[in-house]
């Protein structure tokens, strides 16, 4: 294993966080105790809401990228001339809610909440949601590299120390092991639909094939041509409107790096040492005890005779 994990020093303002039933999050502008509330006890989910779920890193914006060219039968126009967030906004931040008055249904809208926190009233209705997980060592790749740039995370430090940050959980949005085994809970569950970036990578076409079919949308073969041809990490990175290009420097520094990162699977045996890689087996092992799913990337070490995801 190589390293290149770019520790470079960071000129990142310290900032604040606030707990929210035991989920961290960043104090400020966009998140707020107030709306986190609103959001899970008052919020009203809409039958026909589509909801793009994730542990940050995993894929959002990707699947959000997927979902817009679905809606719009394959036509790109709309993603080339709208940001994605205004397509579909992240509920639980204060901005997210003010676009979200400006969606007409069905609703696309996306979100990193864990489920214990996630609107009430989606449980009781007939949305939809659909949940990309990502191998939890890319994922750790990414928000390292993520998180020198974004605004809202704090300074990863180095390799290291951040790779005890996120098996602590001690990060914007929690525990990836917790938001993984909430919203696990509802797998069976007839309104909420499980697909991996790792699936993505492997068969695009087929993945959007499977959500079309979660979602009762009929796409014929040049419609699914298009959604897959503008839904490719190049086409994406070429793609301002798809990939933050226009967000201001106050949240994003472009200066430094670019949200379109490399787009792969397994770039984490390009930053993890043999020895870090034990450890985060050992922590994974214990925190995803007895959970009754096998993901590709933990063949190694679940239990027998759990099922594929
Ligand atoms: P990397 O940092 O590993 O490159 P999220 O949208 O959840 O924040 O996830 C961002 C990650 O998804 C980044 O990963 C980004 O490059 C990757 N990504 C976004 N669009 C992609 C695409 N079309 N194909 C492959 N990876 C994509």
């Amino acid at each position: 294993m190589q390293r290149d994990a770019g520790d470079v020093s960071s000129t990142k303002p310290s900032l604040e966080f606030f707990h929210y039933k035991g989920v961290k999050f960043t104090k400020g502008s966009i998140y707020t105790e107030e709306n986190l509330r609103f959001v899970e006890s008052e919020f009203q989910v809409q039958d026909d809401d589509v909801y793009n779920v994730t542990y940050p890193k995993s894929g959002t914006t990707w699947m959000l990228q997927i979902l817009s060219l679905i809606y719009s039968n394959g036509d790109p126009a709309r993603t080339r001339t709208v940001p994605n967030w205004l397509r579909s906004p992240w509920y639980e931040t204060t901005s997210g809610q003010k676009c979200l008055k400006d969606l007409t249904p069905p609703r696309l809208i996306s979100s990193h909440l864990p489920s214990h926190i996630f609107a009430k009233s989606f449980f009781t209705s007939k949305a939809k949601v659909i949940y990309t997980l990502r191998n939890p060592k890319d994922v750790l790749v990414s928000l390292y590299h993520f998180a020198k740039i974004m605004h809202v995370f704090e300074d990863p430090g180095n390799f290291d120390d951040f790779l005890d940050v996120f098996l602590r959980g001690d990060l914007l949005y929690g525990s990836w092991f917790d938001h993984v085994r909430g919203w696990m809970q509802m797998k069976g569950s007839s309104n909420v639909f499980f697909i991996t970036y790792e699936e993505l990578q492997q068969d695009l076409r087929g993945s959007v094939v499977r959500i079309c079919d979660f979602l009762g949308r009929q796409l014929d073969e040049a419609a699914l041509d298009s959604v897959v041809e503008n839904a490719t990490f190049k086409a994406m990175k070429d793609n301002k409107m798809a990939s933050f290009g226009y967000v201001s420097n106050e949240f994003l520094d472009h200066s430094k790096g670019s949200f379109m990162r490399k787009g792969i699977s397994g770039d984490w045996k390009n930053h993890f040492t043999i020895a870090q890689c034990d450890h985060f087996h050992r922590v994974y092992r214990e925190k995803m005890r007895n959970l009754p799913v096998k993901f590709s990337w933990d063949e190694d070490w679940t239990e027998e005779g759990a099922p594929a995801l």
